[in-house]
C-alpha cells in the first residue's frame, strides 16, 4: 500500500501544485497575536488547548462535572462538548476567560446534525430533495439557533459515503453517490461557516468522519473498513474533499481502520493526505474516545502509546479520551513527542478561536436575548414543513389513489408511528424537543377540521409480536374510505450503534399490513424510517407508498401536504431500496463484471446473478414519483466527436404530461464505455430540478467537460480518457434515454 499511496501522493501534488497561502494583513495580525499569547503559555495550557472534554446532564439540565471546571480554570481544558443555552455556556466561558491565567475561550461544539431545536428532516431525506439551496438554508438555520444558545463549533457536515443500508448511520449523510455527496457537502458547509465565521450567527463546521467510516464490514458500527485504494479515493475521499475545498474549519477522525490503520493513528491520513496534499489548515478532532480504542485496535501498547501515535499522526484535539492531558507531558519529555507538533496543533486550534471571533467577544455566541427571540422561529418552522415535504418521496401510487379524494368521509389512520411523537425528529436531534413536534395524525386531522372523520388505531407495535390489536385496526379500516397505515422503524433504529442484520419492517408490521390490506380498503402506506427498507411485500400489496422519513418538527404537517395534494411530491431516494438484504451492498454505480445479465434472460447460468432474487433493486437511486408524469424526448448532443477542450453539451425536453404542476429532478448519468481500469456503468454527472407547469415542456441543458471524466487510472494518474462514451438522461438511474458520443 505504502509504494501505491507515495505515488498517488505525488500524482496529486504535481497535479495541484504544492500550494503555499500568500500571508494576508489579517493573517499577519493574528500570527502576531496567537505567537505573542503562545510565548505567554506553558506546557501544560498548550495541552489544555487539545483536550475537549464533555459537560453532562442531570434533571435540573445541563451540569459540567467539578473537577472538569477545575480544569477550565487551570486551563487545563481549551473546548467543551455537549454544552448549550446561553446561560449556561456563559457560565463555562468565564470560568475559562475570567478565572483561567491566560484567559483563553473555549469552543463550544455540539452535534447539529439536522437542526438544532427546529428539527429538519434527517439528512438522508433532505438529500431525496435534490435541493442545495434548501438543505444550504436549513443548516443556515440550525447555525442562527445554535450560535444563540452559546455553540460556535458543530460536528457537521457528516459526509460519509453509504453502500449498505444496514449501517444505522445512513440517516446522517447524502446517501451512496459521491458526486452528490460531494455537492451536498459543500452546501452544508457554506450553511454553518455563512460568510464570516466571525459572525454571531455562525460556526465552524467539523467535517466526519475522516475517512470512509461508512463502509464498515457487513454494515456494522465500528467495523473494520478494508478497500483498494482506488475506491478510497475515487467514492469516499472526495466528499470529505468538497467539504475542506468549502472551507470546513476542522475535521473529525473516524472510529475505523483503514487497510489496517485506524484513523486516529493515520499519519498518512491526516498528514500526508488531509494537509500535505490536500492544503487543509484547520484543525482535526478525534471522535468520542477514539484515541483511547487505540489499545482496542491492538495498534498502542498503552494510553500513552496511543497517545503518541495520534500526536505524531497529526490528530489535533482528544475528545474526551483524557490521553493528552494525562501523557502529552511525558511524551514530549521522553522526545516520543516533539514540542513543535504540539505548538503546531495549539496554534491550528488558537486560530480557529481567533476566526470565530472569541478573542474579541468570548461571549458573541451566547445571548440569551437572541435565544429567546431566535430559535424555532414561525419562519424556521414553516421553512422545516416546506423542506419535509419536499425530501419525502412517494415510492407507489397505483390508480392514482393518492393524494386523497376530497370527497372522502372517512380516514383511518392505522400503525404504530401514526401518533408517535418520539420519533419523528429521528436520531441525532438532542436539542429537539420530541413534545413540539407534529404527527401524522396530527397532521391529518388539522388538514380535516370537522368535514372528514378521522380514526386513529395503533394495531401494533414497532416491535415485538403482539397482534391483540389486529382487530380494532381492521374494524377501523372496513369503516374508512381509505386507510393511511403508518408503518417503519423506531427513531433509535438509525443512527450511531444502531446497525440491523434485517431491513424489513419490525416487529409483526408486515402481518398488520397484510390484515388491513385484505379488508380490501384502499391503502395508502406511510413510512417513517432512517434506511431504505427490504419491504417488497408492501410494494406489492398496498395501493400508495410516500416514503416520509423521520421528518423533523413538522413531519405530520408535511405528509399531510402531500396527502391531500396540497404538495406534489418530488423528492427522489438518494439511496437504493434492495429487495432483500442479501442484495446488500447494492448501489447504482457497480461494475459491468465480465458475465453481466442479459435483461431478456436475467436467470442465465453462468452469469453474475442470483438463483433466488433478481439483480434489480426494489426502487433504484434517483427514483421518486409525482402526481403528475413527465416525458422525456431522445438525448440531444451539439456534437458527435468531441476534443478534450470542448464542452460536451447534452440536451432533452421533458414534458409535464399529467394533470397537475409538478417539480422533475432530471438526471444525467455517463458510461466511459472503454476505460484504463473497469467503469461503473453510470455515474451520476448532473441533475436540473424543474418546475413544470400541467401540459408544459422546458428544454433541460447539462454542460459536461471532459475533466469531468476523470478517474484513477492503472498508474494511479487521475485523468481522462479518450474514446466512447454514453450519456443518459432520464429520471432515475434506471430509466432514461441514452446517445453516444466519442471525445477524440
Ligand atoms: C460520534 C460523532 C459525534 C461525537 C460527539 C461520536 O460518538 O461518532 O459523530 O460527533 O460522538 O457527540
Amino acid at each position: 500500500m505504502k509504494k501505491s499511496v507515495l505515488f498517488v501522493l505525488a500524482c496529486v501534488m504535481l497535479m495541484s501544485g504544492c500550494r503555499k497561502k500568500a500571508e494576508t494583513t489579517d493573517d499577519r495580525k493574528m500570527n502576531s497575536f496567537i505567537n505573542e499569547l503562545m510565548a505567554k503559555m506553558t506546557i501544560d495550557e498548550k495541552i489544555g488547548q487539545l483536550n475537549l472534554i464533555v459537560s453532562g446532564y442531570n434533571v435540573s439540565g445541563p451540569v459540567m462535572a467539578t473537577d472538569y471546571e477545575k480544569l477550565i480554570r487551570e486551563g487545563k481544558a481549551g473546548n467543551v462538548l455537549d454544552a448549550f443555552g446561553a446561560d449556561y455556556v456563559k457560565s463555562l466561558q468565564k470560568m475559562a476567560v475570567e478565572e483561567s491565567r491566560l484567559h483563553i475561550p473555549m469552543l463550544f461544539g455540539h452535534d447539529v446534525i439536522h437542526g438544532h431545536r427546529t428539527i429538519f428532516p434527517i439528512n438522508l431525506a433532505q438529500a431525496c430533495s435534490w435541493d442545495l439551496d434548501a438543505i444550504e438554508k436549513s443548516d443556515r438555520i440550525a447555525a442562527t439557533e445554535a450560535t444563540a444558545e452559546g455553540i460556535n463549533w458543530v460536528y457537521s457536515p457528516m459526509v460519509d459515503i453509504a453502500r449498505d443500508p444496514r449501517w444505522g448511520r445512513v440517516m446522517e449523510g447524502a446517501g451512496e453517490d459521491t458526486w452528490l455527496g460531494c455537492k451536498i457537502a459543500a452546501a452544508r458547509v457554506r450553511g454553518f461557516q455563512g460568510k464570516n465565521l466571525a459572525d454571531n450567527n455562525t460556526v465552524m463546521a467539523c467535517v466526519k468522519h475522516f475517512a470512509a467510516y461508512g463502509a464498515p464490514q457487513a454494515g456494522r458500527d465500528y467495523n473494520t473498513v478494508d478497500m483498494s485504494m482506488r475506491s478510497l479515493l475515487e467514492w469516499y475521499l472526495p466528499p470529505y474533499k468538497a467539504a475542506i475545498d468549502a472551507g470546513a474549519g476542522s475535521v473529525m477522525t473516524s472510529f475505523n481502520e483503514i487497510a489496517g490503520v485506524p484513523s486516529s493513528s493515520n499519519h498518512w491520513l491526516l498528514t500526508d493526505l488531509l494537509r500535505n496534499e490536500w492544503g487543509f489548515r484547520g484543525f482535526v478532532v478525534s471522535d468520542y474516545t477514539s484515541i483511547w480504542e487505540l489499545l482496542q485496535h491492538g495498534v498502542a501498547a498503552d494510553s500513552a502509546d496511543a497517545g503518541r501515535l495520534a500526536l505524531n499522526a497529526g490528530l489535533d484535539m482528544d475528545m474526551e479520551g483524557k490521553i493528552y492531558l494525562d501523557h502529552a507531558k511525558e511524551l514530549i519529555k521522553s522526545g516520543k513527542v516533539s514540542e513543535n507538533t504540539i505548538d503546531a496543533y495549539v496554534r491550528e486550534i488558537l486560530e480557529a478561536k481567533y476566526k470565530l471571533g472569541l478573542f474579541d467577544d468570548p461571549y458573541r455566541y451566547c445571548d440569551s436575548r437572541r435565544e429567546a427571540t431566535s430559535v424555532m422561529t414561525p419562519e424556521a418552522i414553516a421553512f422545516a414543513r416546506w423542506f419535509a415535504a419536499k425530501s419525502m418521496v412517494l415510492l407507489k401510487n397505483s390508480g392514482n389513489i393518492l393524494p386523497l379524494n376530497p370527497d372522502i368521509k372517512c380516514i383511518a389512520v392505522i400503525g404504530p408511528l401514526g401518533d408517535s411523537k418520539r420519533d419523528m425528529l429521528g436520531g441525532w436531534s438532542s436539542a429537539g424537543d420530541w413534545r413540539k413536534c407534529v404527527t401524522l395524525l396530527e397532521g391529518i386531522r388539522s388538514k380535516a377540521g370537522n368535514k372528514i372523520k378521522v380514526t386513529y388505531t395503533k394495531g401494533c407495535e414497532i416491535t415485538g409480536s403482539a397482534t391483540d390489536g389486529f382487530n380494532e385496526a381492521v374494524t377501523a379500516a372496513i369503516k374508512a374510505d381509505i386507510v393511511i397505515l403508518a408503518l417503519g422503524e423506531s427513531a433509535d433504529m438509525t443512527g450511531e450503534a444502531s446497525s440491523r442484520a434485517e431491513i424489513n419492517l419490525p416487529g409483526v408490521q408486515s402481518k398488520l399490513a397484510d390484515a388491513i390490506i385484505s379488508t380490501g380498503r384502499p391503502t395508502a402506506v406511510v413510512l417513517f424510517n432512517g434506511r431504505p427498507l427490504t419491504v417488497p411485500e408492501i410494494d406489492q400489496k398496498a395501493g400508495a407508498i410516500l416514503e416520509a422519513w423521520f421528518g423533523g418538527t413538522e413531519t405530520g404537517n408535511a405528509a399531510a401536504d402531500i396527502l391531500f395534494g396540497d404538495v406534489n411530491p418530488s423528492g427522489k431516494i438518494t439511496m437504493t431500496f434492495p429487495r432483500s438484504v442479501g442484495q446488500v451492498p447494492i448501489f447504482y454505480n457497480c461494475k459491468n463484471t465480465g458475465r453481466p445479465i442479459s435483461p431478456a434472460n436475467p436467470r442465465e447460468k453462468f452469469k453474475s446473478n442470483y438463483l433466488d432474487c433478481p439483480n434489480t433493486p426494489l426502487y433504484p437511486f434517483g427514483y421518486g414519483l409525482s402526481y403528475t408524469t413527465f416525458s422525456y424526448s431522445d438525448v440531444r448532443l451539439d456534437k458527435k466527436n468531441y476534443t478534450g477542450a470542448d464542452n460536451i453539451v447534452a440536451s432533452t425536453d421533458v414534458t409535464n404530461t399529467g394533470n397537475r404542476d409538478g417539480e422533475e429532478i432530471v438526471q444525467l448519468y455517463i458510461r466511459d464505455m472503454v476505460g484504463d481500469v473497469t467503469r461503473p456503468v453510470k455515474e451520476l454527472k448532473g441533475f436540473s430540478k424543474v418546475m413544470l407547469k400541467k401540459g408544459e415542456k422546458k428544454t433541460v441543458i447539462f454542460n459536461i467537460n471532459p475533466s469531468d471524466l476523470s478517474y484513477y487510472h492503472q498508474d494511479m494518474s487521475f485523468t481522462w480518457d479518450k474514446g466512447d462514451f454514453r450519456v443518459f438522461i432520464g429520471p432515475n438511474s434506471s430509466e432514461g434515454k441514452s446517445a453516444d458520443f466519442t471525445i477524440e
